[in-house]
């Protein structure tokens, strides 16, 4: 795909009827030859509309008009182009929990968690959080995830989990307020319930440094015998070359206990898969390589495969 059409899909599947700014943004720069040019000094992987439009926030430039943007973009390039090269995007999503919790909570608990990919770990407290599907509500206290529920019943309770850790190649800190700038910068402009949920964060889980074929096994071999082991991603599988997500899935399938994947269908790839519910991204939740459901970007639902 050309830099113009990566936005212009963005704008169309990823933020319609979703971030408002971010949809108006890209479809500015879609249609901005000199923009595009600038993008495409970049190398591929890192000319991505996450990407530009956290490294501007994280500096303090505008994303509500495309006017204002675009003159910061040219006017503040070299170290927009220097910070976009040097980071990647590694929005944390704790509402993806609340598409894990209905495969996590079947189970057979109590759960040793590792989460492949995880960023800085808010996808490791699937117990600590609430729910509300619809008018059911699942587990007390703060914070609330929402999320609208197809084809299946919520669970009645939250997983038991006594172990839990992160492998990452970049793990962030939830207690380093940089980390927790850059996580800030790439939340899409008007989702401040997102926002509050990262600020309310404080308790890091065991991350460890590390690539998900290469360091995976080792820490495997940590979770306590008398546990379910998950191995679990969510959202991860598109910044790993192809060789290695298929060095990672045939890895996977030779650990003891499941494997949870939530990820793009273009990324990782399921036969005979119905059409998703509705237009927009939507990510794949599977079970040790079996698809149950469509979920949406950040969690907001999930739609069961009948
Ligand atoms: C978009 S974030 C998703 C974070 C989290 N899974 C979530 O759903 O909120 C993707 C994460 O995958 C990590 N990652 C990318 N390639 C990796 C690899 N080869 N091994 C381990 N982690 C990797 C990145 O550093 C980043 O933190």
């Amino acid at each position: 795909m050309s830099t113009a059409d990566i936005y212009r899909v963005f704008a169309e599947r990823e933020t319609r009827g979703v971030s408002p700014a971010y949809e108006r943004l890209s479809r500015a720069v879609a249609g901005d030859a000199e923009l595009l040019a600038l993008l495409d000094t970049l190398p591929p992987a890192k000319r991505q509309p996450n990407l530009l439009f956290g490294v501007v926030r994280l500096r303090g430039g505008p994303v509500d008009d495309p006017a204002a943007f675009r003159a910061y973009v040219i006017a503040h390039w070299p170290d927009v182009a220097a910070q976009m090269r040097v980071r990647a995007t590694q929005t944390n999503e704790a509402g993806r929990c609340a598409v894990l919790l209905p495969v996590l909570a079947a189970l057979p608990q109590p759960l040793a968690l590792l989460e492949v990919g995880a960023s800085a770990g808010l996808c490791l407290y699937p117990d600590r959080y609430a729910y509300r599907y619809g008018d059911r509500r699942v587990g007390d206290g703060e914070p609330v995830l929402d999320c609208d529920l197809t084809g299946t019943e919520p669970p009645v309770r939250r997983p038991e989990v006594v172990w839990r850790a992160g492998l990452d190649v970049n793990p962030l800190d939830v207690t380093d307020p940089a980390d927790v700038a850059w996580l800030e910068a790439l939340i899409w402009p008007e989702h401040r319930h997102r926002r509050e949920r990262l600020r309310a964060a404080a308790d890091p889980p065991l991350l460890v440094r590390g690539d998900l074929v290469d360091d995976l096994p080792a820490l495997a071999a940590q979770a306590p015998a008398g546990a379910t082991l998950v191995v679990f991603h969510s959202s991860v599988l598109y910044q790993v070359p192809p060789p290695r997500r298929e060095a990672f899935t045939a890895l996977v399938r030779t650990l003891p206990g499941h494997w949870i994947a939530n990820e793009d269908p273009s990324v990782l790839p399921h036969a005979d898969l119905p059409e998703p519910p509705a237009q927009g991204f939507h990510n794949v939740l599977a079970l040790d390589g079996r698809p149950v459901a469509w979920t949406t970007g950040h969690g907001q639902s999930l739609t069961w495969l009948t």
